[in-house]
């Protein structure tokens, strides 16, 4: 069965009230409800302690972003074994923003995941077209490219370790969402990709991202390929992100 994950990455937003504000309310409102969602926030790193602290068991933490090493003379990175040593359970890899402000490659995000991997990091890994390549009608070949590459030195043991994040970068903060349609059919070719990969595709959590809000997550999440959500916007605030993680489907 397929875990299904609604995680809300806050970017470079945020502060302490907003920690002591919006995670006591979401944990609480998560308590009240059971349709099997792992809903995890995704703070600044800075915050994560804090994150954590107020978390509570049904409420998982992750980091935005790790560095391409273990440790050493890196000055301002952080290490995924240092997030998982400060009771992160998993974190965003190859973001769209990480790829098209800070220039990050192919082969630093296939670095990140290895990172993340050995150090005990569920890896969520964004990937997604631009709107020149939609046009251009090049959306799935950039995709199956970004997965691959980024894929490239998962070993078998660690496949379950790996979730995908297709982020269109036309809908991400935007407001404008793939439909239902557009998003299954890129998740249903991201998981022909990773079972041409050798992974056990059936079983990985494939999520959506760009604009998901309390409105349309329902309609996204019903798609048999789209196992949950990616939220940015949203997740800041409470009651929507709340919303979101209720519009998983039940167990059945
Ligand atoms: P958005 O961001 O929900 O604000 O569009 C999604 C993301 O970038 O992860």
């Amino acid at each position: 069965m397929r875990r299904k994950i609604v995680a809300g990455n806050w970017k470079m937003n945020g502060s302490k009230d907003l920690v002591s504000n919006l995670v006591g309310q979401v944990r609480s409102e998560l308590a009240s409800f059971d349709n099997g969602v792992e809903a995890v926030i995704i703070p600044p790193a800075l915050f994560v302690g804090d994150v954590v602290e107020q978390a509570g068991e049904k409420l998982a933490v992750g980091v935005q972003n790790v560095a391409c090493w273990g440790s050493g003379a890196y000055t301002g990175e952080i290490s995924a074994a240092m997030a998982r040593d400060c009771g992160c359970g998993f974190t965003l890899v190859g973001h769209s923003e990480r790829r098209q402000l800070f220039g990050e490659t192919d082969e630093q995000v296939a670095t990140k995941v290895g990172q993340a991997l050995t150090s005990g990091l569920v890896a969520v890994v964004c990937v997604g077209e631009t709107l020149e390549e939609r046009d251009a009608g090049k959306a799935e070949d950039v995709v199956s490219r970004q997965v691959r590459k980024a894929l490239v030195d998962v070993g078998s043991e660690s496949w379950r370790q790996v979730v995908i994040a297709y982020e269109p970068v036309w809908a991400i903060g935007t407001g404008k969402t793939a439909t239902a349609d557009d998003a299954q059919a890129m998740h249903a070719a991201i998981r022909d990709v990773l079972m041409s990969l050798g992974a056990p595709a059936d079983e990985m959590s494939l999520l959506y991202g760009g604009s998901v809000k309390a409105d349309n997550a329902a309609a996204l999440f019903a798609q048999p390929d789209i196992d949950g959500g990616l939220i940015g916007g949203a997740s800041l605030d409470a009651n929507d992100f709340v919303s979101i993680c209720r519009a998983v489907p039940g167990r059945s």
